[in-house]
């Protein structure tokens, strides 16, 4: 247990790092949460018009999460599970930000994809070809995470599937103002500057 425990551990302090804030300020942006949606994810990221940023924001938060999987896959599969659980967790209550971090979407990317790649390729691109066609970012993540648990049981078993499951009702929590701004029609296409109120 003392690996699993770890595992879990070392994956929440990876996930913990809010790489959005972090290259928003060093780039001058100031701080991200005051910006748009306020959150500290890719798509927030781009709201500053900054291109390169936002998809740095997008592989250094899929990034953390692939690594703290592949890193604890030495372990075993157990302590690959909690590894991207916890980076989960650290991503979206990072104990630094007084657990108000980010909505967990490229994390989850990012674990999903090293954790058995088909299932994170299936997920990427139902959220490419949901964000083509609709332009909703948050939409095209629910949607991805949200039929992320039958791809996981299929392609991966059921260990896999649960980690899914974890993940999308993480990801569903999170993006509950994204969930009403939708029903509401006034959430913002990826792109927009617009202030998404909550
Ligand atoms: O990655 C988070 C995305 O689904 C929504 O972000 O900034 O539009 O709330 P945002």
């Amino acid at each position: 247990w003392p690996y699993l425990l770890s595992a879990a551990l070392g994956g929440y302090l990876l996930g913990s790092i809010p790489f959005g804030l972090v290259l928003s300020r060093l780039a001058g942006y100031g701080d991200i949460r005051k910006i748009g949606s306020g959150n500290i994810g890719a798509t927030n990221v781009l709201r500053t018009g900054n291109k390169l940023l936002a998809a740095l924001t997008l592989i250094l938060d899929s990034g953390k999460g692939a690594f703290a999987v592949l890193i604890a896959q030495q372990f075993g599969s157990d302590a690959a599970v909690l590894a991207g659980a916890g980076s989960m967790l650290g991503h979206t209550f990072p104990i630094w930000l007084g657990f108000k971090g980010g909505k967990g979407v490229a994390t989850a990317l990012g674990v999903l994809l090293a954790i058995s790649w088909p299932v994170g390729l299936i997920a990427c691109a139902t959220w490419l070809l949901v964000a083509a066609v609709l332009r909703y970012s948050s939409l095209s993540a629910l949607v991805a995470l949200g039929i992320s648990p039958a791809i996981g049981w299929y392609f991966a078993g059921p260990q896999v599937a649960q980690l899914c499951a974890f993940i999308a009702v993480l990801v569903f929590i999170r993006h509950h103002a994204n969930i009403r701004r939708l029903l509401r029609g006034e959430e913002p296409k990826i792109g927009s500057k617009k202030k998404a109120e909550p």
